[in-house]
């Protein structure tokens, strides 16, 4: 809550919206790809189905349309959103941003763009850095999206972890006020001594170097660490497969889920007793369960929906959230805790205050804005195409001018 202009400024929730794929992937499913009974994953996780992204679905797509139903709901243009960050352990691209493809979609031609790598808390890191840059007076407004196509970066021989994730998009969008309320605290963590437990190797893995020269040829060395050019077929089947220690994530997030959420609660001056909601990353109902007990609360004070959804990383919490919200579970003046936790490891905690957010009253004003945001969507598209054909054309003609010299004659 700092001041800004002799008014303290506060950073609101105002609008949010999820987009799940439409395909959807059951424990049966699973049963004729890995050796696993809907049984065995039911009692051990809570999943019962998770969505799975169609070819025709993508890391941006979900997220965009998990951001224009945010913008709806908020009832903003596109144009209005200073920053737009997206938290994803599956973007397309290292570079450019999904958040820059996003932002480009949008429309949103005055916003700042980046995504951020915090796995599973990603949501909460996301929304935190977007409130702190409210906060502060330097942005007004800001749209934070959680996407994942988690079913692309699975090992699908790999029983436990196959079985755990699904795809989806949520978002919300953030606004500056000087109501008190919206985000009262958070506490962000990391902890890097157990990036083994979780991960996803990369184009700069040292470790996958090999399978790296095998793909895409030799790196050019000094000689003194030739690369070697037989990799297994089983490396390179690993280069962006997610791997993970079960057993020790499960310890790690009933831990830290408890004692984060109280030091975020402590620093907003509040205690468990005030909390109306814990919307808590969507990973495994037992660790729901250990959590609530850990808490010394009802396992009904969590919202839980990751029997239909799975795990779906950053997505789950903004997920879980709107659902929440369209569940009557969220109300006006009510106290509602995010909680996640991941892969760096990392793990983060966030109080919110809900205040004044609630969608748009239907009418002619809220038609005429949502005709706007369609145009603006629509113009993007058509913008994309016209300056990539001119930057095309402007090239070719450039070939044909004749070259100055170094004196620019
Ligand atoms: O978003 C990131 C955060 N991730 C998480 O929070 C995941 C946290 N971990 C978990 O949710 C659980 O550890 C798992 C669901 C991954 C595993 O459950 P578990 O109760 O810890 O099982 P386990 O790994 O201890 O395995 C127990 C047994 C093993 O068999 P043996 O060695 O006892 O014969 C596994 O091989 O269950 C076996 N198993 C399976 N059996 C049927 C493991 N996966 C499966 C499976 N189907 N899918």
């Amino acid at each position: 809550m700092d001041a800004h202009n002799g008014q303290k400024i506060y950073a609101h929730i105002v609008g949010w919206g999820m987009a799940v794929p439409d395909s959807v992937l059951t424990n049966a499913h699973l049963e004729a790809i890995v050796e696993t009974s809907d049984e065995w994953i039911r009692t051990r996780t809570g999943i019962r189905e998770r969505r799975i992204a169609s070819e025709r679905d993508s890391t941006t797509s979900l997220g965009l349309k998990a951001a224009q139903r945010a913008l709806d709901v908020a009832d903003m243009q596109p144009t209005e959103i200073d920053l737009i960050i997206v938290a994803t352990s599956t973007p397309e691209n290292i570079f450019p941003s999904t958040a820059s493809l996003i932002q480009h979609s949008l429309g949103a031609v005055k916003a700042g763009a980046f995504d951020l790598s915090a796995a599973c808390s990603g949501f909460v890191y996301g929304v935190d850095m977007a409130a702190q840059s409210i906060k502060s007076g330097s942005i007004q407004s800001a749209l934070v999206i959680g996407t994942e196509t988690m079913t692309r970066i699975l090992d699908w021989q790999d029983r436990g972890t196959c079985i755990l994730f699904g795809d989806g998009a949520g978002a919300v969008v953030l606004r500056a006020s000087t109501v008190e309320g919206g985000i009262l605290s958070a506490v962000l963590r990391s902890d890097g001594s157990g990036s083994d437990m979780l991960g996803l190797p990369t184009v700069g893995s040292v470790d996958l170097r090999n399978a790296y020269s095998a793909v895409n040829g030799a790196r050019p060395t000094t000689g003194l660490t030739a690369p070697e050019l037989s990799p297994s077929l089983a490396g390179q089947m690993r280069l962006y497969k997610m791997h993970m220690n079960g057993g020790e994530v499960f310890k790690f997030a009933t831990r830290v889920i408890n004692e984060s959420v109280h030091q975020a609660l402590e620093k907003a001056g509040l205690t468990i007793n005030d909390v109306s909601l814990i919307v808590p990353h969507q990973a495994n109902q037992r660790i729901i369960q250990a959590a609530a007990r850990a808490l010394k609360v009802d396992t009904d004070l969590f919202m839980s929906n990751l029997d239909r959804y799975g795990n779906t990383s950053a997505a789950s919490i903004p997920i879980a959230l709107c659902e929440a919200i369209e569940q009557g579970r969220v109300s006006e003046g009510q106290n509602v805790v995010f909680v996640g936790f991941g892969g760096g490891l990392t793990w983060a905690s966030m109080v919110v205050k809900w205040t004044g957010a609630r969608p748009p009253e239907p009418g002619a004003t809220t038609l005429i804005n949502q005709q706007r945001r369609q145009i603006s969507y629509l113009f993007a598209r058509w913008q994309m195409r016209l300056r990539r054909f001119s930057r095309r054309w402007m090239g070719l003609f450039t070939r044909f001018l004749p070259r100055r010299g170094k004196n620019g004659e």
